[in-house]
């Protein structure tokens, strides 16, 4: 009996502790990624870390009102782009109007690479 509660005890901190990691680290994400289409022709490369370093993260992540409309950034609500972005081709547009567009528009004067190999790596 005494045994089993230690067993217990020790299985229930054991969850809790990765509890609280989960908590204090919230969750940033991949450092790098390659990003693809359902066809998948054309990965883009992408270093998500240093985008991170360099804005917030409402630069590019959003959430979806109830209407319909695009919401505001909720932390922890981070959602892969296809997964409302589905339609033929609107993954690919809206990347490349929201990355191409902040590379050659800049941020905070810091432009970024708009040539079609600097994303698509071959
Ligand atoms: C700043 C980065 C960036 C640049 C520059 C860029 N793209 Fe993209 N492109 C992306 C991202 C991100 C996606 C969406 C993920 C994916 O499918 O690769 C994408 C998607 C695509 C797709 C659809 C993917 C597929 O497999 O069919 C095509 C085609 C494409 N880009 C062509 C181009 C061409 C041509 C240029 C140059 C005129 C270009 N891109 C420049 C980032 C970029
Ligand atoms: C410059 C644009 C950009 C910035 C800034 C950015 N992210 Fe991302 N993030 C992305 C893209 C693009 C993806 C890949 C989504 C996909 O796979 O469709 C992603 C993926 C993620 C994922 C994984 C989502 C999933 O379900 O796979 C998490 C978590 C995440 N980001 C968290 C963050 C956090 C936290 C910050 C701020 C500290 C941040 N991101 C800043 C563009 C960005
Ligand atoms: C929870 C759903 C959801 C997720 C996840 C999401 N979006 Fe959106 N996004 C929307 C909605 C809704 C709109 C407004 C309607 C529209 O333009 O499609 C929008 C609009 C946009 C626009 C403006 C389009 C325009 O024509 O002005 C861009 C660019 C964009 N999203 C890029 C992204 C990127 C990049 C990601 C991944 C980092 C992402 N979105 C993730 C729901 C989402
Ligand atoms: C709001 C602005 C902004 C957005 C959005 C953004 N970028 Fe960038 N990106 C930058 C800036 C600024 C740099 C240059 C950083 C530097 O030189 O230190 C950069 C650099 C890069 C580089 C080159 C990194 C290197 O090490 O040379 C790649 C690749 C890239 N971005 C891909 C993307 C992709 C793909 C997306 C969309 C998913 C994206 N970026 C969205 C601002 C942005």
């Amino acid at each position: 009996m005494i045994k089993k509660t230690m067993l217990c005890v020790a299985a229930l901190s054991f969850v809790f502790s990765f509890v609280a990691v989960g908590l204090s680290m919230a969750d940033s994400g991949p450092a790098e990624m390659t990003l693809v289409t359902a066809d998948a022709k054309k990965p883009a490369t992408f270093p998500h870390k240093k985008h991170q370093d360099l804005m917030g993260c409402g630069e590019c992540h959003h959430t979806k009102t109830d209407d319909g409309k695009q919401g505001p950034y909720v932390a922890g609500q981070e959602a892969k782009c296809i997964s409302c972005h589905s339609a033929k081709d609107e993954f690919k547009n809206n990347a490349h109007k929201r990355c191409k567009g902040c590379h050659k528009d800049g941020y905070n004067g810091k432009t970024g690479p708009t040539k079609c190999g600097d994303c698509h790596k071959k």
